[in-house]
């Protein structure tokens, strides 16, 4: 933390008194691609790849910002937020900011340095890791109260930080990542309920086997429309369901049965492709949750392969770097299933992996990757971590 301290004082000047420091992690889906904001079933893991804040108070009503691997100084001013809402860098940090005021929270001037081990634009949930570790440094920074007693309600910091993305970012993403980077814990997957946030910490028990991310080393933005045009599909796809099943209130409600006894509602082909895959997608969760449970870990990787295969068929949001190298992890002896993971168009996979060939897994799967796709990818074996929090000084 030291080293921390001496960059942010290099880039601040002042002295160490008043600094605290701030973590909230990325995360990696286990199961459960796309329901989150059809009210179903999702089962994150929060990752020890994070974010870090180096966090100041300061006297005005300013808000400085910078990166350790950033040169750039962003400066705002807390009483025209809406003024950054186009920011490259920054925009994610002052929306929750906004927020924030909005819920009610006192925000108060301050200088923040980012440290970003999770890589960005990689569906680890970079966004969610940052922005939830600036919802934790504001409020504790703006309510002395809070880390002396006063515990944060991380549930309401999700909420809260979901809406940033929705407002100030314009991605309508669902609550899984934010919730997965504030309520995460070391060992345990979130089996968690969309529709009223109820969650499980299941522990996780790989006996002999790990999960190996995939990262494509393609970056997506998510701003680009596809997946707030996937949330629309959804939306038309229940509407039309409503019509047969009255008491539904989202796509979460609808069981495997229901659906192949209505989906002939759905005259466009698109859209009951988009519907078959949320709703077998989140029986596909149940059915993890109770394989990990009872220590099938081969269930669990045929699952793992079923939903891939439904986010490429169906969902459409895999893509050739994807299909890639998750065709090439399935070839390796030893591996139990593989998928991607997050929202897709690029970004990571997971694969369950036995221990003793993950060697072979990374080198073999590298190199068919390299020579397909043109490029390397990047493997890490992924370590379940806490949830954000302050670090002690
Ligand atoms: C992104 C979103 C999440 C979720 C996933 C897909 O990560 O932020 O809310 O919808 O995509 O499961």
């Amino acid at each position: 933390m030291d080293m921390l301290i001496n960059k942010f004082l290099g880039y601040f000047g002042g002295s160490k008194e008043g600094i605290r420091i701030f973590t909230s992690p990325g995360r990696v889906n286990l199961i459960g691609e796309h329901t989150d904001y059809n009210g179903g079933y999702v089962f994150p893991a929060a990752l020890t790849l994070a974010t870090t804040v180096v966090a100041r108070p300061r006297s005005d009503k300013k808000i400085r910002l910078i990166a350790t691997d950033l040169e750039k100084m962003v400066e705002a001013d807390l009483d025209n937020l809406d003024a950054y809402r186009n920011l490259k860098w920054g925009n994610y940090q002052l929306g929750v900011a906004d927020e924030l005021m909005k819920a009610g929270y006192r925000v108060i001037g301050c200088d923040l340095m980012y440290d970003d081990k999770v890589p960005l634009g990689s569906g680890l949930s970079s966004s969610a890791a940052i922005e939830v570790a600036t919802a934790i440094a504001l409020v504790s920074l703006g309510d002395e109260r809070y880390g002396k007693g006063l515990a944060i309600d991380k549930i309401e910091m999700a909420k809260i930080t979901q809406r940033a993305e929705h407002n100030f970012i314009g991605v309508k993403c669902g609550i899984m990542d934010q919730f997965a980077s504030a309520m995460g814990k070391k060992d345990h997957a979130i089996f968690l309920n969309c529709r009223d946030l109820s969650y499980e910490l299941v522990p996780i028990k790989l006996s002999g086997y790990s999960l190996i991310i995939g990262n494509t080393n393609k970056k997506r933005s998510l701003g680009e429309g596809k997946y707030n045009e996937r949330r629309a599909e959804c939306e038309e796809a229940l509407e039309i369901l409503k019509k047969a099943m009255p008491g539904i209130t989202c796509l979460g409600d609808v069981s495997c049965e229901n659906f192949e006894k209505y989906k002939s509602l759905i005259e466009d082909k698109t859209i009951e492709k988009r519907a078959q895959h949320v709703v077998y997608e989140n029986q596909r969760v149940l059915d993890s949750v109770k394989a990990l449970k009872e220590g099938d870990l081969s269930r669990f990787g045929t699952l793992m392969n079923q939903s891939h295969d439904s986010l490429r068929d169906l969902y459409e949001v895999t893509g050739k770097e994807l299909d890639t190298l998750v065709n090439e992890a399935r070839k390796i002896e030893g591996v139990l299933g593989s998928r991607m993971t997050g929202a897709g168009f690029g970004g990571c996979t997971v694969s369950l992996v036995r221990d003793d060939k993950i060697e072979e897994f990374i080198s073999k799967v590298g190199i068919a990757y390299k020579e397909i796709i043109g490029y390397d990818a990047s493997f890490y074996v992924s370590q379940i971590g806490d949830g954000g929090r302050e670090i002690p000084l």
